[in-house]
C-alpha cells in the first residue's frame, strides 16, 4: 500500500508532481483546515500532512499522527511558527518548509512597501480616487528619497539578503542586524543601535518566542523622527499598536505591513491610521514562487518517506 499524503490546502494539483511521480497516495483536504478535531482523525490515519501557514499543527494533531503511522509534516512556507517543532520532535515527526525559492518574491514585496511608505503612494491614489487631487503643486505629496536614504534590515537570512541588494540598485545604504555576526559588510552587533541608525527598517526575522514583540514602543521611539517601518516577516513581531500610535504622532513618516498579528483579521486601528499601506499577505504570491514552494515542500516528504534527509528539513525524526 503506497503511504498516504494528506494536502491540506488548496491547490493546482500539477504542483503535486513530487507525490504524484513518487507514487504516493495522495488526499487533497483542504476543508481540514477548518475543522481542527477532524484534522487529528485524519493526521492518525496518513504518513505525511502538507500544510500550509494558516494550519495549525499543534501537539494534538502530531500526537494523533503519532499513535498512526505520522512520519513528516511539509509546510509551504519558509516559516513554520504554526508548527510545534517540539512536540513533532517527540513523536518522530520531520518537519520541512521551503526555504530559498521566495525570498525573490518576497524581497520584492519588501521594496513595494518600502517604496509605497517613502513615497506616501497609498494615500495620494485615495486622494486621486477620491477626487481630492486638484493639480500638480510644487509642494504636494512629498515624500522621503530611497537614494542616500540608510535602511536598517532586522535579520539576514534569504529574504534580508535579497532586500539588501534591491535596495543597494536603489542607492541605498544598507546594514543589517541578526544575532549573531554574519561576517558581512554593514553587521550591526546591536539592533538599537541598526533602529537609531536607519531611515528605513525592515523586519526579516522569524516569528518564535524570542522574537514575538520585539519592536515595540520602545524600539520604535528610537528611530528617527520620519523615519519609515515595514514588516513582510509575521505579525506579532511588530507591536501594531505602537506603530499607530508612531504614526499618528508623525514620529514615523510611514509603515507598510504584509502580515498581522492575529491575521486574517486586521487590527481596525492600522485601517484608519495615515501613512500606512496594508497588504494581505502576498509575500509570496506569485505562481511561479507557489509552484516552486509547494514542489519543494512536496519533494521534503518524498525524500522523509524514503528515509533520505531533504535538503528543506527543519526538524528531523
Ligand atoms: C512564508 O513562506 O513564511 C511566507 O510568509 C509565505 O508568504
Amino acid at each position: 500500500m503506497a503511504p498516504r499524503v494528506l494536502v491540506v490546502a488548496r491547490l493546482p494539483t500539477e504542483w503535486l508532481e513530487p507525490l504524484q511521480t513518487a507514487g504516493l497516495d495522495i488526499r487533497l483536504a483542504p476543508e481540514l483546515a477548518d475543522c481542527h478535531a477532524a484534522l487529528c482523525a485524519a493526521a492518525a490515519d496518513a504518513d505525511a500532512i502538507v500544510s500550509l501557514l494558516s494550519v495549525p499543527i499543534d501537539a494534538e494533531v502530531l500526537s494523533a499522527g503519532a499513535l498512526g503511522r505520522l512520519r513528516v509534516v511539509a509546510n509551504i512556507a519558509v516559516g513554520y511558527d504554526n508548527i510545534d517543532v517540539e512536540a513533532a520532535r517527540k513523536n518522530h515527526v520531520a518537519v520541512c518548509n521551503t526555504p530559498g525559492v521566495l525570498d525573490s518574491a518576497t524581497a520584492d514585496v519588501a521594496m513595494l512597501l518600502i517604496l509605497a511608505a517613502c513615497r506616501g503612494a497609498t494615500a495620494a491614489e485615495k486622494s486621486l480616487r477620491n477626487g481630492a487631487w486638484s493639480g500638480w503643486e510644487l509642494t504636494g505629496y512629498l515624500g522621503k528619497d530611497l537614494s542616500g536614504a540608510r535602511l536598517g534590515l532586522v535579520g539576514f537570512g534569504g529574504i534580508g539578503q535579497a532586500v539588501a541588494s534591491r535596495a543597494a540598485a536603489f542607492g541605498m545604504l544598507v546594514q543589517h542586524h541578526a544575532r549573531r555576526p554574519t561576517g558581512n559588510p554593514g553587521y550591526v552587533p546591536d539592533l538599537d543601535t541598526l533602529l537609531s541608525d536607519s531611515d528605513v527598517v525592515s523586519i526579516h526575522v522569524p516569528r518564535s518566542p524570542e522574537t514575538l514583540g520585539l519592536i515595540g514602543s520602545d524600539r520604535i521611539s528610537r528611530m528617527p523622527r520620519g523615519s519609515v517601518l515595514v514588516n513582510t516577516s509575521r505579525g506579532g513581531i511588530l507591536d501594531e499598536g505602537a506603530l499607530v500610535d508612531a504614526l499618528a504622532s508623525g514620529h514615523l513618516a510611514g509603515a507598510g505591513l504584509d502580515v498581522f498579528d492575529g491575521e486574517p483579521s486586521v487590527n481596525p486601528r492600522l485601517l484608519s491610521v495615515p501613512g500606512l499601506t496594508l497588504l494581505p499577505h502576498i509575500g509570496s504570491a506569485t505562481w511561479a514562487t507557489r509552484e516552486s514552494m509547494t514542489r519543494l515542500a512536496c519533494q521534503g516528504v518524498v525524500d522523509v518517506l524514503a528515509g533520505r534527509t531533504p535538503s528543506n528539513l527543519v526538524s528531523a525524526r
